[in-house]
């Protein structure tokens, strides 16, 4: 099978010095992508900046903003059976990215910001991909409603729902606990390293998409 993964942050320019970007180390994506070579799949791993090492085996698509981003998953999207999106992609940009760096003027300064592409939601109804979807949602508060209405919206398998209030689980930190929401069931997978979560979701989206075949016959 062929898995598509996303992962790490974004980076937004805000001059040709200063960025915007999350806490979001890599971590579950890599996890994940290190999980399913491992087990002998093709892995596609599209990954903004992290500090992580590359797992063996795996196709290495590096980006930067969520611009990149959305144009790496566009172009690699179709060789996918299943597409799993960890990443923690800017919703927002700089507006105006000025060609030298921003001198200090006034006390304070305004920044505008412009809504990035939502490359999760563009999956299903611009890129037509048919193939099993899993998205991630890192919430601090109503997870699972949350969650499942992100599901419904970008039609996704089953959402991953993380609640990234604690500091013991969540971004940048080794261990996780998440619960996979689908449309009719929720299923809560309990504390474990990333390492272990990522074999757990990959099990579960593998045996899905095996089903989908199964049912297709393709
Ligand atoms: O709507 P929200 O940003 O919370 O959705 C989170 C999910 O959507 C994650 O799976 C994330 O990788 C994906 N996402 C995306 N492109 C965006 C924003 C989020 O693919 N611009």
């Amino acid at each position: 099978m062929t898995i598509l993964i996303t992962a790490g942050p974004t980076r937004e320019a805000i001059d040709p010095v200063r960025y915007l970007t999350n806490r979001s180390s890599g971590k579950m994506g890599y996890a994940m992508a290190e999980a399913a070579a491992g087990m002998g799949h093709r892995v596609i791993l599209i990954s903004g900046p992290t500090q992580l090492d590359v797992p063996d085996g795996v196709d290495f698509v590096p980006t930067e903003s969520a611009a990149d981003m959305y144009r790496a998953v566009e172009s690699w999207i179709s060789k996918a059976d299943v597409a799993i999106f960890a990443a923690a992609v800017a919703d927002y940009r700089p507006a105006h990215v000025p060609e030298h760096k921003i001198k200090k003027t006034g006390d304070t300064m305004i920044l505008e910001l412009i809504r990035n592409p939502d490359i999760l939601g563009s999956t299903r109804s611009i890129f037509k991909f048919n193939g099993v979807l899993v998205g991630f949602a890192a919430e601090t508060q109503n997870v699972e409603d949350n969650a499942r209405d992100k599901l419904e919206r970008k039609g996704c398998d089953f959402v991953v729902a993380n609640d990234v209030s604690r500091n013991d689980i969540g971004f940048d930190t080794n261990d996780n606990e998440v619960m996979l929401v689908y449309a009719d069931k929720t299923e809560p997978l309990g504390k474990h390293s990333k390492h272990h979560i990522g074999h757990l979701i990959l099990d579960k989206t593998i045996a899905l998409a095996s089903s989908n075949i199964a049912v297709t016959g393709q």
